[in-house]
């Protein structure tokens, strides 16, 4: 039979068609950072927040498949326990678990916490994953703007109210932030720390992502001599349901024509993942890493001006004051809370 002759162009989109499928079938198992270590996590309980999609869903997996007890900790129960029954299937670890458990609500986090608390004896890991991306203002049920109510104020809280379990831990344990980009130039106005007078979606996430790095380190430093180290990491651009608020993932005509771009140009969630389950179980990180940042599974030096004490100190303080830690506060923090939120 005679083929049809087809135009030339047919023939060059085929190609690249082709070598672009290629690329990404490839990717996950050649391109990029891939994490070798081979640790088991038999009779080790992980936290996972945000876990139902994207790099929280992708690290539960992988924590999954060494044998760890794990606690997917999600807002949406439904999505939750669909994405559990999913992951038990391919993982074949039957021990991975639903917790409701929202970012956006001071009560919830509370709620997690005592539940926890009540039917779980130790925490090994636990990964502070859980973001959001806002293209407008919107705020948590406790008024605060929520990329920082959800990024950083409700893990703080979170973190907060879990570390007594972690200090006592039978065995070494671990906190993982996952962070975006802007840490190097991001500013904290804490005149408008809620971000009501200016807001914007680039800095609303930038500042969150900039508490976290002062978080991380400090955590670390009131840690100092425990057995708990915490860790920053940046999983790079990857293509995630992250950035779903904005135009390119929103429009069915531009998600049809960027998505292949995305999808080719960005990592994929398995390769965003391994700098995550590095920080989580690599064994050459120990205290000397501890409050530091990492990306591709690589310390990154973000610079000494950006660990400012003074600044530390009065986030640490304003998030415990927000965050209505302060009467079981740990480390006695006695700083400059001088902010009003409306
Ligand atoms: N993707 C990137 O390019 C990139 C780059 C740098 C950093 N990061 C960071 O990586 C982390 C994971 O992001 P991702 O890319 O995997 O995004 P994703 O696919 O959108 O996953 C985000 C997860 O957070 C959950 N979540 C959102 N709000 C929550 C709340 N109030 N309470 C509890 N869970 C909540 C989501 O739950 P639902 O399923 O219910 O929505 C989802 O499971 C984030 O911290 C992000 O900032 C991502």
């Amino acid at each position: 039979m005679k083929l049809p002759k087809l135009p030339r162009y047919i023939w060059g989109l085929s190609a690249v068609g082709t070598a672009v499928g290629f690329y990404v079938l490839l990717k996950d198992t050649s391109g990029g950072y891939k994490y070798e270590g081979h640790e088991k996590l038999v009779g080790k309980t992980v936290v996972i927040t945000g876990a139902t999609s994207g790099i929280g869903k992708s690290t539960a997996e992988d924590l999954a498949i060494r044998g760890g007890r794990i606690i997917m900790a999600c807002r949406d129960m439904e999505k939750c326990a669909r994405v559990s029954q999913e992951l038990i299937a391919s993982t074949s670890n039957v021990n991975i678990y639903c917790r409701k458990l929202d970012l956006a609500s001071l009560q919830s986090i509370r709620e997690f916490v005592q539940s926890f608390e009540n039917s779980e004896s130790r925490l090994d890991i636990l990964i502070n994953n859980a973001g959001v991306l806002c293209k407008d203002r919107s705020v948590t049920s406790d008024g605060f703007e929520l990329t920082l109510g959800v990024n950083f104020l409700g893990r703080f809280l979170l973190t907060n109210l879990l570390l007594n379990k972690m200090i006592n831990n039978p065995e070494p344990s671990r906190i993982v932030n996952l962070l975006c980009f802007g840490y190097k130039d991001a500013r904290i106005d804490f005149d408008d720390f809620n971000s009501e007078l200016n807001f914007s979606a680039k800095n609303a996430s930038k500042i969150a992502t900039y508490a976290n790095v002062l978080f991380t380190d400090s955590l670390a430093k009131k840690l100092k001599g425990s057995s708990v180290n915490v860790f920053a990491v940046n999983p790079g651009l990857a293509e995630t349901s992250l950035r779903r608020e904005f135009g390119s993932h929103k429009s069915y005509i531009s998600g049809f024509l960027l998505k292949p771009l995305f999808v080719t140009l960005f990592k994929s969630a398995r390769q965003a993942t391994q700098t995550v389950i590095y920080c989580s179980l690599d064994s050459s990180l120990g205290a000397q890493s501890s409050g530091k940042l990492f990306c591709d599974c690589e310390e990154e030096f973000i610079g000494s001006k950006r660990y400012n004490e003074k600044i530390s100190n009065r986030l640490w303080a304003t998030a415990e004051v927000w965050t209505q830690l302060k009467s079981i506060n740990m480390f006695n923090t006695n700083s400059d809370t001088n902010l009003n939120k409306t």
